[in-house]
């Protein structure tokens, strides 16, 4: 008998996480969604499957705890699940000085985009070298191309996700994983995120996307085993002027705006803005 196959998404249950899921669905590929507990999960869970007549296995951990990562790939063993696609969304936002953020916030962050990344696909790797072809998707972000004032520990994360991704890819081609980076732009992915979105100067927001329309050209370019994948014309007109251009004139460009940006982190339920502290 031909084994049921499985994506599992960290991060599901709101924003790019859940565009991703129903982007998965709606190519008929089982699911394994993993979000915070109380996040609405199940109601996701039931609504893709009625939508999409697929399997849909919802699991509520808090990944920002170690031991819950190993329990989480512990419960898929014991569910016996089988895993060909892991995509490591999951991860904190944030747009603020330095000062801002408190160290909580910071360790959090950090725990979140670099460790559940590089944990979950160790803890997976084996179930993945089982159910070959398979495929990891880590989502980075445009940021991390850019050394952005207000971007500084989120940046450097991104920076990690986005290295850890290439050099994993060049040593898992030969066990037949592919590992692909996505790197989107600014989404309007929930109502903090919209809020900054909007602050931000006329260039940066033409780029803005809808996580849906990102989450169709992830899977696409996943599927595809791109190495890199950055969606939309703006984004990658971006990437294309920081080559050509002079870095201090990029530096000015990006840089410029920066005390009208609306402060902001993911780490609280309700979005809540930042206020500026600090002035
Ligand atoms: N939005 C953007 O502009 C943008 C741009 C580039 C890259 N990205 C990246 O895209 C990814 C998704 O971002 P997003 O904007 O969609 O974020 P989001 O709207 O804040 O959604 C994050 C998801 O992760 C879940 N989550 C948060 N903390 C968790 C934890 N400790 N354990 C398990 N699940 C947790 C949330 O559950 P709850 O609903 O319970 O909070 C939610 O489902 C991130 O890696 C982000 O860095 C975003």
């Amino acid at each position: 008998m031909k084994t049921k196959l499985y994506t599992l998404i960290t991060g599901s249950s709101e924003g790019f996480g859940k565009a991703l899921a129903i982007e998965c669905a709606k190519r008929k590929m089982n699911l394994i969604l993993v979000s915070l507990p109380n996040s609405g999960l199940s109601q996701l869970t039931e609504s893709i499957i009625q939508n999409y007549k697929v399997d849909v296995v919802p699991i509520e951990k808090d990944l920002s705890m170690e031991e819950n990562c190993v329990s989480l790939f512990k419960e898929v063993e014991q569910m016996n699940l089988s895993v060909n696609m892991l995509i490591n969304n999951v991860g904190l936002g944030s747009t603020m000085f330095f000062k801002e953020g408190t160290i909580d916030f910071y360790q959090k962050q950090v725990k979140l985009n670099v460790m559940v990344t590089t944990l979950l696909s160790s803890l997976f790797l084996d179930m993945l070298k089982a159910n070959t072809p398979s495929h990891i998707l880590n989502v980075s972000s445009l940021s991390c191309f850019f050394y952005l004032a207000k971007k500084q520990v989120y940046g450097a994360t991104k920076s990690y996700v986005y290295s850890f991704s290439k050099s994993l890819r060049a040593e898992l081609k030969a066990d037949n994983i592919n590992v692909s980076v996505i790197c989107p732009g600014g989404m309007n992915t929930n109502p903090t995120t919209i809020s900054t979105n909007q602050s931000n100067h006329w260039l940066a927001r033409q780029s803005i996307m809808n996580p849906e329309e990102v989450a169709t050209i992830a899977i696409k370019g996943l599927l595809n085993q791109n190495e890199m994948i950055i969606p939309g014309f703006m984004n990658k007109l971006f990437l294309l002027i920081d080559k050509l251009l002079p870095a201090f004139v990029i530096k000015m460009i990006a840089n410029s705006h920066v005390n009208k940006f609306k402060s902001y982190n993911t780490g609280n339920r309700n979005h809540e803005l930042l206020l500026n502290r600090s002035h």
